[in-house]
Parts: C-alpha cells; structure tokens; sequence
C-alpha cells in the first residue's frame, strides 16, 4: 500500500500513535497547547535542523504533528508514544539507540542525530481522517 488512512478521532491531547506507513513506522501525536507553546518558544538558532512548528504541520491544524518513527541518526524506532511514554528532556521523542533527543514539534535537539524526524507528505481527508502518502 502506497498510502495509509488513519483515523485520529480517539486521540486525545497529550496522547499519540504509532501507524505504519511503506512498512515504516509513523507517530501521529496530539499536542497540547502546552506543547505547542514549547515548540514556538525555541529560537531557530538553537536548531540543529532548523525549522518552525508552523513548516512541521498543516495550517490551523499546528497540534497534529505526524513524523516518521525513525531516528534520522541510524534508524533506531524512539520512544514516547507507548512504551512508558519516555519522551526524553525536550518533551518529544528519545531514542534510546545512542541518546537522540526530538522536542515537541520533533525536532532534535540533543544526541548524535543530523535531522528532524521526517514528515511524510499527507493530509486531512475530513476533520478526523488523515492520509499519509
Ligand atoms: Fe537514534 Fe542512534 S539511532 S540515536
């Protein structure tokens, strides 16, 4: 399958799942307001990769934040989605891998990875359905 449907409608804020897409995982989270505040507070020039919520996310929509589950240091799968929900220092994932930590928008932030979490191209198909790919 080249695209995967998710349906987001049991995601409450603060929670998340994983899916799989092209047989890669892909978290799909519910930011709290919170969290979003978080993630517009850092200034870009403390980004490894930089890039704003806003460019991370669809308009309007700033609180779905859908990226592949895959470390962009050697492709280990992070945590915090499940699994105890360890979502490290910056609040977003931790890879356990070798210590790569992503904040709220998933951007890394700490550890050996390069980049950001990748976005897979998607969108909304009605309020509570999303299309990845
Ligand atoms: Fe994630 Fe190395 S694979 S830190």
């Amino acid at each position: 399958l080249s695209t995967t449907e998710v349906d987001i409608s049991k995601i409450q804020p603060g929670q998340g799942i994983k899916t799989v897409w092209r047989k890669q995982p892909v978290f799909v989270r519910n930011l709290t307001p919170k969290e979003i505040q978080e993630a517009q507070a850092v200034p870009l020039s403390e980004l490894r990769d930089p890039e704003t919520l806003g460019q991370r996310t669809k308009p309007g929509k700033a609180n779905w934040l859908i990226t592949l589950g895959v470390c962009t240091h050697l492709g280990c799968v992070p945590l915090g989605i499940g699994e105890g929900e360890n979502r490290g220092p910056f609040g977003g994932y931790f890879c356990p891998c070798h210590g790569s930590a992503y904040d709220t928008a998933a951007r890394i932030r700490q550890g050996p990875a390069p980049k950001n979490l990748m976005v897979p191209e998607y969108e909304f198909t009605s309020p509570t359905t999303v299309r990845i790919g």
